[in-house]
């Protein structure tokens, strides 16, 4: 059989909301030929070329069966978004943990619960999970366990895939230009990432049938050094 990055006739949902990894995600797939929804809490802020804009809040369960309702099966679920606690653990506030999980673990969970998916789902980590530092100790956490918890979905889902990517530093908008050239000069691939190579690593894990329970390290080296 030949393997194809072609998505014609899937649906692919991409849960990122207004992140530029999520954006090219959804246009390359629409570029491929897929139906393409980018799904936000506000869809009225949502661009991605040829991508139809829903909403959903990963923080609120009915918000989800709502969106799994209003689009029925998919073949494809890409979930991106990702808030941030990061800070001593000594100022820790609660709720921002809770919120960080949510967006990560929790809410991706409940999209598997009521989502139909047939063909797979893809979570994103993160590169901290395997460098960690202080003040990240919330990134660590819930990036680890978007790792693990695709290594779990796998075998319970089967036969419908289940993988992970980990980037690492991409330049998605947020990163400010001296962060992203020190970035560059230390990692082993000489440049940090951009969405487009994010995205080319997506693709691959939607429409190899033979990836599951893995977690691409799509980081140019950065776990390493
Ligand atoms: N960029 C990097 O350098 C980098 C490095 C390592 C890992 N990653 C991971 O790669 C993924 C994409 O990164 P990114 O930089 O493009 O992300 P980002 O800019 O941090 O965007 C995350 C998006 O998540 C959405 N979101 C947050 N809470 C939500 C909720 N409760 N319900 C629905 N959507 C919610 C937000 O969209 P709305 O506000 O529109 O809803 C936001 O735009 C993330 O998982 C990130 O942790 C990125």
């Amino acid at each position: 059989m030949d393997i194809t990055t072609d998505l014609t006739g899937s649906t692919v949902l991409v849960v990122g909301g207004r992140s530029g990894i999520a954006a090219r995600i959804a246009a390359d797939a629409a570029a491929r030929g897929a139906d393409a929804i980018l799904a936000g809490r506000d869809p009225g802020r949502l661009a991605a070329d040829g991508a139809r804009p829903e909403a959903v809040d990963l923080t609120d369960e009915a918000s989800i069966a709502a969106l799994a309702a209003r689009v029925g099966p998919v073949d494809h679920l890409v979930v991106t978004a990702a808030a941030h606690a990061n800070g001593p653990v000594a100022s820790l506030d609660r709720d921002a943990v809770h919120t960080a999980f949510d967006a990560k673990v929790i809410g991706p969970l409940l999209l598997a619960k009521h989502l139909t998916v047939r063909g797979s789902i893809l979570l994103f980590s993160g590169v901290a999970a395997w460098r960690p530092a202080p003040g990240l100790s919330v990134m660590v956490a819930t990036n680890g366990a978007v790792a693990f918890l695709a290594e779990a979905l796998a075998v319970e889902l089967a036969p419908v895939r289940v993988n992970a990517i980990s980037p690492g530093i991409v330049d998605s908008g947020t990163w400010d230009a001296d962060f992203l050239a020190d970035t560059a000069a230390r990692l082993p691939a000489g440049r940090t990432g951009t969405p487009a190579d994010v995205s080319a690593a997506a693709l691959l894990a939607l429409t190899n049938p033979f990836v599951t329970g893995t977690t691409l390290h799509v980081d140019g080296g950065g776990r390493l050094v």
